[in-house]
């Protein structure tokens, strides 16, 4: 059966590519935001996920604001990148596996989930750049499932609801026959407003609340309303959702591996953090 291993949360600012891209890594403002990803290199290859279930935000290059699913899934044998206008290198296509995919449709719409379903899907920074930061040389060794939630047009789906819908990402995983082991992703926030009068808007404070309940009491993160998360992590900041449906995935004892803060990469609070997940059954045996 398929085994969650693990989630992992990190932002995905384009600039973190455009660094990349000009081998900019040791140089003084980025090297303590890189320095925050070679622990979860390290436990990468030591754990060596076969799949990555990754929940992120469309920012309009596969959905536009005319057409908005709330939650859409990917059913593609291949995920394409395009160019978004931010100058990044376009990324090789991704390897999906649509058998694994369709599980999970077929498990969340039985499960009350009437989400879209992508048999074609292009993937924006917000999943290429986690990629990138995970895997910098060469092909991904994952397959993937993308799981897109609305982050854009409001109305955007609830902290609560986002949840249960990685819980049931969670089950469906754990259901699936293939011996797997599979990484849960959450991309985007932390803290961060990208225009209006709060342009430049980062709560300190509420962000390294949220790494510590997402490991410890993610229950104390999913009372918060739509309307309070824009208030206190900002308009883009609403991104954390996606980190809020990672935790949800992950339906073992969880602990800490590794987190990492940083203010500012561009507009925003550059977070990541690395969850164990180990499960129940194989703790009691
Ligand atoms: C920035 C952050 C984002 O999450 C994004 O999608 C685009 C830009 C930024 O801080 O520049
Ligand atoms: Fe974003």
């Amino acid at each position: 059966m398929a085994r969650i291993i693990g989630g992992l949360g990190t932002s995905h600012v384009p600039a973190i590519g455009s660094a990349m891209a000009a081998g900019r890594q040791q140089e003084p403002y980025w090297k303590p935001f890189f320095a925050g990803y070679d622990a979860v290199r390290a436990w990468l290859g030591r754990e060596r996920p076969d799949v990555v279930v990754i929940f992120y935000n469309d920012h309009g290059l596969n959905f536009f604001l005319d057409k908005m699913p709330t939650f859409a899934v990917g059913a593609a044998a291949e995920y394409r990148n395009a160019d978004e206008g931010w100058g990044l290198p376009v990324q090789r296509p991704f390897k999906g596996d649509p058998d694994l995919s369709w599980h999970v449709i077929e498990s969340l719409v039985g499960d009350e989930f009437d989400i879209t379903t992508c048999q074609e899907m292009t993937v924006d920074h917000a999943l290429t750049l986690p990629m990138k930061l995970m895997w910098p040389e060469g092909d991904c060794p994952v397959w993937i499932v993308p799981i897109a939630i609305n982050t854009v047009q409001h109305p955007l789906p609830s902290p609560a609801r986002c949840y249960k819908l990685g819980q049931a990402v969670g089950r469906a995983i754990e259901s699936y026959r293939r011996d797997l082991k599979v990484l849960v992703v959450g991309s985007g926030g932390l803290s961060h407003q990208l225009d209006g009068a709060r342009a430049g808007f980062i709560n300190k404070p509420f962000d390294l609340m949220c790494l510590e309940k997402l490991q410890s009491n993610p229950e104390a993160l999913v009372r918060y309303s739509i309307a309070e998360l824009v208030e206190l992590a900002g308009t883009q900041g609403v991104e954390l959702i996606n980190w809020i449906a990672m935790r949800g995935a992950l339906n073992g004892r969880v602990s800490k591996v590794h987190s990492n803060y940083h203010i500012p990469i561009s507009n925003t609070a550059a977070g990541v953090l690395l969850l164990e997940n180990r499960a129940l059954a194989a703790l009691a045996v």
